[in-house]
């Protein structure tokens, strides 16, 4: 074997005239990557060095002086666990009181599927891994279903249900003459779709067009994929961020729990309890009964087997933590509420401003909007000029996060608004 290998060198030496080193590159077929379209605006953020510059593009929530913010509840919570958790692996479908606590807040306290125990459902990597696992679970065992997805949505929802091979359709949602929801043509989608089509609905706080169907709306919408038989699937990444109230922005999940759909839901615990980087969240599936629930869990769990194989510890120890005790709980509700209501301030803020500045467009739709984004109606060309004239970054749809906007720089984005939208219509 060693002489053989001696032997093969030579010749590629001889061959190439430049020895063992000039053999061509295995990866050099790859080319680089699109830069992902949120994630491109906070590089492009960081690199620029002006003083002025404002991150209105990343969903991440910041406190008024524009900081990240942890919540005094998970301070609290870790402060009761440090030390006194081991590391060993959690079991495959990941924490159980942690899994128990997020289904009551998707599905009610007293939920009778809960008691019936016909929920599947298990700990996901965020919200995120959560859609991912669906979507893997979906084309298992509906290999031949689409999904619907609304136009426009979190740009991820198409990586996720492409990487699945799950062929993806759209449904119209948002109507950019009233910057409002194209309820019509909605209704009109969801009746030509064929029978049993899997449909993926926003929970709340629409991304990134901060447009909800209204409670009747939402009635309407489950009436309507209950006669068609599809499957809705719900994204709940921002439960409490709507409203400030995590029950009410459960309304329309128990709207299609009213109406005996069976259900699929990823929640995340991202933005609602500031757990970003912890990646705790949970896939639920709703099922016939326990067996049937039994099975779906058990194939769930073997689809994460090879991915991850189990979820992570930490915020799967924060969060039950948390919800487990009525004081906790209380703290993390009323500051869930603060940071809705810093978000719905400063879009009044915005709107006022604008409006202080003379100009003659409407911003109604700033107020009307819900959750942490506004799409704003700005053309890629106006946010291009935001951003080179003016410092401010956001993805080029117009997708302003509220998050990041704060009473020290409201005015300025405010401005900067009036400067590129003065000469045009947005
Ligand atoms: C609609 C929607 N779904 C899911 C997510 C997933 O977030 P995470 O994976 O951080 O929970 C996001 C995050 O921006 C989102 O906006």
């Amino acid at each position: 074997m060693a002489s053989r290998n001696i032997i093969c060198r030579g010749i590629l030496s001889k061959k190439s005239g430049f020895g063992i080193r000039s053999m061509s590159s295995w990866w050099g077929h790859v080319e680089p990557a699109l830069k992902d379209p949120i994630l491109g605006v906070t590089e492009a953020f960081l690199a620029d060095p002006s003083p002025n510059k404002v991150n209105v593009g990343v969903g991440a929530y910041r406190d008024d002086n524009g900081k990240p913010v942890v919540l005094q509840c998970v301070r609290e919570a870790e402060r009761r666990i440090v030390g006194k958790q081991n590391m060993e692996y959690l079991p495959m479908g990941g924490n159980v009181k942690m899994v128990e606590e997020t289904l009551k807040l998707a599905y009610g306290e007293n939920s009778s599927l809960l008691k019936e125990k016909r929920i599947a459902a298990v700990q996901a990597l965020s919200g995120t891994g959560a859609c991912r696992l669906f979507a893997d679970f979906q084309k298992r065992f509906k290999p031949d279903s689409e999904i619907y997805i609304p136009v426009p949505t979190w740009s991820n929802h198409h990586n996720i249900w492409r990487d699945a091979q799950v062929p993806q359709k759209t449904f119209h949602y948002y109507l950019p003459k009233t910057k409002g929801l194209d309820f019509e043509s909605l209704m009109v989608d969801i009746e030509n779709a064929p029978n049993g089509s899997f449909f993926l609905l926003h929970a709340c706080a629409h991304n990134p067009t901060g447009v909800d169907p209204t409670e009747e709306q939402w009635r309407e919408i489950s009436h309507q994929l209950k006669v068609k038989g599809h499957f809705p699937f719900f994204d709940m990444a921002y439960q409490g961020f709507a409203s400030g109230d995590p029950e009410r922005d459960a309304k329309a999940i128990r709207i299609f729990l009213e109406d005996g759909h069976s259900i699929g839901c990823a929640q995340s615990y991202a933005k609602n309890m500031g757990l970003y980087g912890q990646r705790i969240g949970c896939l639920s599936v709703v099922c016939q009964d326990e067996k049937e629930a039994v099975a779906v869990k058990s194939q769930l769990q073997q689809i994460a087997r090879p991915m991850y194989s189990n979820p992570p510890v930490h915020g799967a120890q924060i969060v039950p933590t948390i919800l487990g005790d009525p004081d906790l709980k209380n703290l993390w509700l009323q500051e869930v509420k603060g940071m809705a209501d810093r978000i719905i301030g400063m879009r009044t803020a915005l709107k006022e401003n604008l409006e202080k500045l003379g100009s003659s467009l409407s911003w109604q739709h700033i107020t009307d909007q819900i959750g942490m984004f506004c799409y704003s109606g700005l053309t890629p060309e106006q946010v291009d000029r935001l951003t080179n004239e003016f410092h401010i970054y956001m993805t080029r749809n117009g997708r302003i996060s509220m998050a990041g906007v704060t009473t020290g720089n409201v005015g300025y984005l405010a401005n900067a608004i009036h400067e590129v939208t003065k000469s045009g219509s947005k």
